[in-house]
């Protein structure tokens, strides 16, 4: 068996055992290339695994192509969640349409109500959650154990991927001709929102462009950093 073959049997074995164990659980769907290829897994082999995206409202048009060619695809419900829309009109008035780029507080005010608050809606009566993070993307992600309580949400968390490299990645999308968001044939390596993201130059780590403005360690939205103090921006 190859190393690669190897790496999805395991993730094989801990969707089945986030479903034996922790019913109902739901995948936190970004349609970046690693929640792809747990899309295209959960959609063979885990039909007990629901999937959901936040839709921020400022992704980029080829997120939004790449939805749309999912449930296509995969006939998978994906279920969308919108941030609420008082609190974006009154983020909007104090600070502008793109007042994220003014601060780090600014910022993760703008990600706590686009992408924070609807996770806790979409987590809400659900006992695990799984996403798609890797160790070695992000100084921040270091840590990563494959399954940990997460006490933010009251609820077991999964990371079936931790040790998968980018190259296993897009190993496995390609070998499965798995549909990705085509950004990443622009040297996107890692996709959000679209005033947040742009392309690196090639060598350069691959959460270099997003929130490029930021040091390292800032860079987490709050989805997967317990905690994260927000100031009322
Ligand atoms: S983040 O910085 O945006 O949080 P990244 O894009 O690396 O990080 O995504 C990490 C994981 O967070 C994804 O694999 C996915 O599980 C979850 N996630 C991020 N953005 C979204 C989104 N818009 N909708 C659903 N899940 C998301
Ligand atoms: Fe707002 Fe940028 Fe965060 Fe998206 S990534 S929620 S636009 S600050």
């Amino acid at each position: 068996m190859s190393a690669l073959q190897q790496k999805i049997e395991q993730v094989k074995k801990v969707l089945a055992q986030a479903v034996a164990d922790f019913s109902p659980v739901t995948f936190a769907n970004s349609l970046g290339a690693e929640d792809m290829v747990l899309t295209d897994l959960i959609a063979q082999h885990q039909s007990g695994i629901e999937m959901f995206s936040l839709d921020t409202g400022r992704l980029p048009q080829q997120t939004y192509d790449l939805m749309q060619e999912v449930g296509k695809r995969y006939g998978v419900p994906l279920k969308i969640y919108f941030p609420d829309a008082k609190q974006i009109e009154a983020y909007v008035a104090r600070n502008g349409v793109n007042g994220f780029y003014d601060s780090v507080d600014n910022r993760k005010g703008c990600c706590h109500i686009r992408k924070v608050e609807p996770l806790k809606r979409a987590l809400a009566g659900k006992r695990a959650w799984i996403t798609g993070m890797r160790r070695d993307q992000a100084v921040t992600r270091i840590g990563l154990e494959v399954s940990s309580y997460d006490a933010d949400h009251d609820l077991q968390k999964f990371n079936p991927l931790l040790d998968w490299t980018n190259a296993d990645v897009w190993e496995y999308i390609k070998q499965n001709n798995v549909p990705y968001n085509k950004l990443h044939d622009q040297f996107y390596p890692s996709i959000g929102c679209a005033p947040c993201t742009r392309a690196v130059t090639p060598g350069e780590d691959i959460r270099s462009g997003r929130w490029w403005w930021e040091n390292p360690e800032n860079k987490e939205c709050g989805l997967h950093v317990a905690s994260i103090p927000i100031r009322q921006v």
